[in-house]
């Protein structure tokens, strides 16, 4: 068993004077889940005076406006500020300036920091200028085999200069700290296992590591919870406690914010994690005041549980058995799918209760099951059926998305306060259906009300989406592990770090 402590791993305390810098986002919160920091700009509303540095981005996306903010250079002081929101100010200290930082005049030299700033300025303003024109091919300086086009993507051309602009720049730097099980290591099959194969991709897939963090974008913190929820977990003591996680969490954070500037000089905004289970929010939002900024990519995005649509990222939850992971299962052709609706699972969360008591081997085109009967195939039968039902169950997010997407089922999603993965890029409405709970008896009545004509043209873009939630090992473009990377370099697009 693993211990949970990391004092004796490093506390090389470096000089503080590195750092220069604060930021901080803007947070004004999204009026609609579903269209949060989407690449969907309006053509006309927006005024895009780019000034580079210091800018302000106000670029209008549809139905909300997303700003990347920044507080005047600041220079972190011996008693840094509490953070209490997206508008802290801190009075820059001239005494304490680092000599390294300025030179006799008080002028500052250009930092590594400054390159980055201004590679991501450029990048805002293709990606802009590409939503603007809607051409999706007059700026490419890269050649893609593949180019978004349709209806599913909110504005397919601001997605493909965001992903070109992203295979161009982006640099992620993995820290080394750490061991595993808990750390550089994660489940790679069952449920939770897009939280292992990220870990595991991002820590061996050389294409997006710089050769020194000094030029990354983004810092990844590369422990799993999962795996610290099977190895911490002592069931003599507490089996549900989960005090002995959160501070794995805290430690790996203290251990890599004393070591290295980086933490510090954002708060955590630059940096992000991983995890596929339940417990994730709940460990991360322990402690707001250190982990406020910090980018969490999680699959139960429960906007009831802390979930930011804007900070944070949804991570599709995908069931991979051991020893399997090929291309995705293909389903019948619309015409051969002779179930209307199906459903199989157990009676996880009040979600799946109430639709197990209302439809539960009731009804023959609403197949719904609790457990399947013997010889029957599950992904055969989500391959015969139009349409798939997708409840929550313990956690907002439940596999049968992806499942039904693989299956080319359209995919109903039942739940509450969930945000679907990749809602920046991706219009959900146009590929599946979502029912709220309290309508849950009316499944069959919705469903049959969908024309054939809206049936197929949903079922052909759910054939269409399914790349974006393929995994490949190593990632492949747009494929699932590059999907997510896309969403934090969004993320990243919409901070400015001064210095
Ligand atoms: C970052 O801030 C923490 C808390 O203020 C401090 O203990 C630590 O030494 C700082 N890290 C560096 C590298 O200076
Ligand atoms: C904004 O999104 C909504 C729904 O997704 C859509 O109906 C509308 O046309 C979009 N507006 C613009 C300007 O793209
Ligand atoms: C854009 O901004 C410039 C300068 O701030 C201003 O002169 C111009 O009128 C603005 N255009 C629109 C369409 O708002
Ligand atoms: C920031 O922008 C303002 C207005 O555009 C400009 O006057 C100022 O010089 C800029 N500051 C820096 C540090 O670029
Ligand atoms: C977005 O920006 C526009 C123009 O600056 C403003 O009129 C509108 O109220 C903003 N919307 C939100 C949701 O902040
Ligand atoms: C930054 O601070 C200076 C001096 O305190 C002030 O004049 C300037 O307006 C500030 N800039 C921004 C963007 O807040
Ligand atoms: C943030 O700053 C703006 C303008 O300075 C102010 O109107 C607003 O109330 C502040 N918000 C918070 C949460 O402090
Ligand atoms: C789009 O880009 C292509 C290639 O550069 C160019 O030939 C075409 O004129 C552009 N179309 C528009 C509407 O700008
Ligand atoms: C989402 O979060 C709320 C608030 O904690 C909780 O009541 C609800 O059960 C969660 N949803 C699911 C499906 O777990």
């Amino acid at each position: 068993m693993r211990t949970c402590s990391f004092s004796n791993t490093v506390l090389l305390i470096f000089p503080s004077f590195f750092i220069l810098l604060l930021l901080i986002f803007s947070s004004s919160s999204p009026s609609h889940i579903y269209n949060v920091p989407s690449l969907t700009v309006s053509t006309k509303s927006q005024n895009l005076s780019s000034n580079g540095y210091n800018h302000s981005i106000k670029v209008t996306f549809n139905a909300t406006n997303v700003t990347a903010s920044t507080i005047n250079a600041t220079i972190a002081s011996s008693n840094p500020p509490s953070i209490t929101g997206s508008n802290t100010t801190v009075e820059s200290d001239e005494e304490s300036l680092p000599s390294k930082a300025r030179t006799k005049k008080g002028k500052k030299k250009r930092t590594n920091l400054d390159g980055i700033e201004e590679g991501l300025a450029h990048a805002r303003a293709a990606i802009i200028e590409a939503a603007r024109f809607r051409n999706c091919t007059s700026h490419l300086q890269q050649k893609e085999d593949f180019i978004p086009t349709g209806a599913v993507y909110r504005n397919p051309c601001a997605f493909y200069q965001s992903y070109i602009e992203m295979e161009k720049r982006f640099k992620v730097w993995t820290y080394k700290e750490g061991e595993p099980p808990l750390v550089h290591d994660g489940p790679l099959n069952s449920i939770y296992s897009t939280e292992g194969q990220f870990i595991d991709e991002i820590d061996n897939n050389k294409r997006f590591s710089p050769h020194s963090p000094e030029k990354a974008h983004v810092f990844f913190l590369p422990f799993s919870i999962t795996k610290m929820v099977k190895f911490i977990n002592d069931p003599l003591v507490n089996r549900y406690s989960r005090e002995g996680l959160k501070r794995v969490v805290f430690d790996f954070v203290g251990v890599v914010s004393n070591k290295y500037p980086y933490w510090n000089r954002s708060r955590g905004a630059d940096h992000f994690m991983v995890s596929c289970h339940d417990w994730a929010p709940d460990i991360t939002a322990a402690n707001p005041k250190l982990l406020n900024n910090l980018i969490r990519v999680l699959c139960n995005a429960n906007t009831s549980e802390g979930f930011q649509p804007r900070r944070d990222i949804s991570l599709p939850e995908i069931f991979i058995p051991k020893g399997h992971l090929g291309p995705p299962r293909q389903g019948q052709r619309p015409s051969k799918r002779s179930i209307l609706a199906f459903f199989a699972g157990g009676a996880h969360g009040y979600i799946r209760k109430v639709l197990l008591e209302q439809w539960k081997d009731k009804d023959s085109e609403v197949q719904v099951h609790e457990y399947l009967p013997k010889g029957m195939n599950y992904n055969k039968l989500m391959g015969q059926s139009k349409f798939c039902l997708c409840p929550s169950g313990y956690e907002v997010a439940s596999p049968r998305v992806v499942e039904a997407i693989y299956a080319g089922c359209v995919p109903v999603l039942v739940s509450d306060h969930y945000v679907p993965p990749f809602t920046d890029v991706l219009d959900w409405s146009k590929f599946s259906v979502q029912i709220p709970v309290q309508k849950i008896p009316e499944v069959k009545t919705i469903l049959q009300s969908i024309s054939m004509k809206r049936y197929l043209s949903l079922q052909k873009r759910v054939q269409m989406v399914k790349r974006h939630f393929v995994v490949n090992r190593p990632a492949q473009s747009f494929d699932v592990i590059n999907m997510v990377l896309h969403s934090v370099w969004l993320r990243r697009l919409d901070v400015q770090l001064v210095s």
